[in-house]
């Protein structure tokens, strides 16, 4: 596998493969690799000839100095998952090289962008799309792969493929979950054994909500939950919401959308997890 710090290097990389007829599948990811990423590089190795992976953490994208200085952060230990899962370049950047002047980039994702994490986490998702265009515009990949955990940035970075009209797909990849439920997280390393035992409790609160569906309206649902979690003493929840799968919006009612997913953000110990469950 080859590693690049350049853009110029990783630039010529890809396009040498374009100028051979390859097709060229990308996943972008902060580092501390897990199964999760792992997943996204082998649905990438099956849809694709080459695939390039980048590990950046990208500090315009964390609103928390704090956040941005825990963030695990483990180059030798990814270079050898993405060696050992077949991953044909990594392209891993400084700070200085992504961004030698300072961006000032804004956009306007409208209402997407204004709830859940985009409400709590302000820049945040202005951050992420800058790197990401960034990233697209180096890498130049035919198809380029996200986990559903992050489901709102999925949408923000669909909805910035279409309004800049870019020229690539975007693979959304089902959530990977430890046996026990939790959502695979670069953070989840950072909880101790106590946090780390009652983490699983993230899902199946949101599974024994969605398993009373019929009896409950989406606000009912949304206060179940709410209700549920508060009994957990170690959990602070900053949200709980039930939206529709496209435009986000919180549903009053079940037939207002085709599919309707539930999403929580909390505070466990020093990390802030995230998770969301389709329910229709
Ligand atoms: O999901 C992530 O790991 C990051 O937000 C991404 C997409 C790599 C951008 O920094």
């Amino acid at each position: 596998m080859n590693v690049y710090n350049f853009i110029v290097d990783i630039q010529r990389f890809v396009e040498e493969k374009h100028n051979l007829g390859l097709k060229v599948g990308f996943v972008p990811t902060m580092g501390a690799l897990h199964e999760g990423h792992i997943s996204l590089i082998n649905r990438a190795k099956k849809e694709n000839d080459i695939v390039v992976c980048s590990v950046f953490v990208n500090p315009i994208q964390f609103n928390n100095p704090a956040d941005l200085e825990k963030y695990p952060r483990t180059p030798e230990k990814d270079i050898t998952k993405l060696e050992q899962a077949g991953c044909d370049a990594v392209f891993m950047p400084t700070a200085d090289e992504m961004y030698p002047n300072k961006v000032e980039d804004h956009y306007d994702f409208g209402e997407i962008e204004h709830v859940m994490e985009g409400a709590c986490r302000p820049g945040h998702f202005n951050g992420v799309a800058i790197v990401v265009r960034k990233l697209f515009e180096i890498v130049n990949p035919n198809k380029a792969y996200f986990g559903e955990k992050d489901f709102q940035q999925l949408a923000i970075i669909k909805k910035m493929v279409r309004d800049l009209n870019m020229n690539l797909e975007i693979v959304p990849c089902p959530i990977v979950r430890e046996n026990d439920g939790l959502a695979m997280s670069s953070r989840n390393v950072r909880l101790n054994e106590a946090e780390r035992a009652i983490a699983p409790k993230i899902f199946a609160t949101l599974n024994d909500a969605i398993s009373k569906k019929d009896a409950l309206s989406p606000s009912e649902m949304k206060k179940y939950t709410l209700d549920k979690y508060a009994e957990i003493k170690e959990f602070d929840v900053e949200y709980v919401e039930i939206t529709d799968e496209i435009n986000l919006k919180s549903l009053e009612n079940w037939n207002e959308c085709d599919h309707a997913r539930i999403f929580v953000a909390l505070q466990l110990g020093p990390v802030r997890l995230i998770d969301n469950v389709r329910i229709f």
